[in-house]
């Protein structure tokens, strides 16, 4: 089976973004799916480049048993566009930064946003604690979208195999 390829983007790629990496890795992982997925992520904006997650995401993610540790924060190429099945927005702005981004032809289909795959929550945005606060919330909500992209993503795959 071909490997679907998931790149999660933020602003920054020090908070939101790298949990969300963390995350749906360990639910890929919690369901033998290693070898399914590639899964990555990167900024919008590139002020961070280098650095590691910032210590509010690795902190709370290390209380839910997610190392970000090793993460490092990139900005977004245009080889992302041509690498990734689906890049994944973690809010409104993130999005329309990605369409812009996008280069001529490229599916449109092919981003979207988090929560737009998370059921039991009215919010379309992930919030950015690194100007708010509250990771806690944030992780809930990123592991919200997360187990519904992951879900989304297995039907697919399955319906078209
Ligand atoms: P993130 O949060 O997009 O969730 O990583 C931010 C991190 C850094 C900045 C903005 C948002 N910043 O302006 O440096």
């Amino acid at each position: 089976m071909r490997e679907t390829s998931v790149l999660f983007v933020c602003l920054g790629n020090i908070c939101r973004s790298p949990l969300a990496e963390g995350i749906f890795i360990a639910q890929v992982k919690r369901l033998g799916f290693e070898s399914r997925f590639h899964v990555d992520s990167c900024g919008t904006g590139g002020w961070h480049a280098g650095e590691p997650p910032h210590a509010g995401s690795i902190a709370i993610a290390r209380k839910r048993g997610i190392d970000l540790s090793k993460q490092r924060s990139r900005k977004l190429v245009q080889d992302d566009f041509s690498a990734a099945d689906w890049i994944i927005a973690m809010d409104a702005s993130n999005e329309s930064d990605l369409r812009d981004a996008a280069p001529k032809g490229f599916p449109p289909t092919r981003i979207a946003r988090l929560l737009d795959f998370a059921s039991d929550t009215p919010r379309q945005d992930v919030p950015d604690p690194y100007y708010e606060g509250g990771f806690d919330r944030v992780f809930d909500l990123i592991e919200t979208g997360c187990s519904g992209l992951l879900e989304h993503l297995i039907d697919e795959s399955e319906a078209s195999a």
